[in-house]
């Protein structure tokens, strides 16, 4: 039997390296949101570091950013089949209300780090709570956006280890 596009595509991924990187909500205004805040780098620029570290590493860094919980979700979900090795995640405020996105990250089981660009403890104590630290194998915040890239450091150095 001539093995399916699917199945093709599945094998293909097994042996090539994949990094998710999940931004949540209101991440895409980077740039122009509260930049005391987050920095004045737009998401874009961000991603296309992201990214030309990971041709550096021989990894396909594939990055996402939704609005919606439901989307994101889906994203995750969808990284098992991709056979994604890790997950970089930045849940945004959903950090502090989404028990949905922590169990879809517990339930595809790839490991992954919490990024946050400004230093959650030192601001609101809403802030101080979050739904994925303990299932996260490292959470970074208060760096800004080279948090991001200390996280996929360390990821890329896990799947060379794989
Ligand atoms: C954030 C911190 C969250 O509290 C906030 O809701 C965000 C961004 C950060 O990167 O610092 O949207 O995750």
């Amino acid at each position: 039997m001539r093995p399916t596009c699917t199945k093709m595509q599945k094998k293909a991924n097994r042996t090539r390296k994949i990094v998710l990187v999940v931004h949540g909500p209101n991440l895409n205004l980077l740039g122009t949101r509260e930049p005391k805040i987050y920095g004045r780098e737009t998401l874009a620029q961000i991603d296309a570091r992201l990214q030309a570290a990971g041709r550096r590493a021989g990894v396909d860094v594939r990055c996402f950013q939704s609005n919606t919980e439901g989307a994101l979700i889906e994203r995750v979900q969808a990284a098992r089949d991709e056979a994604v090795r890790f997950i970089v995640i930045n849940p945004a405020a959903y950090t502090h209300t989404s028990v949905a996105l922590r169990d879809a990250l517990t339930a595809v089981a790839i490991p992954f780090v919490e990024v946050h660009l400004s230093n959650v403890h030192a601001r609101e104590p809403f802030r101080r709570h979050s739904y994925f630290s303990d299932v996260a194998l490292g959470t970074i915040c208060g760096l800004g956006s080279l948090g991001y890239d200390l996280g996929l450091r360390f990821a890329l150095e896990r799947v060379a280890g794989k």
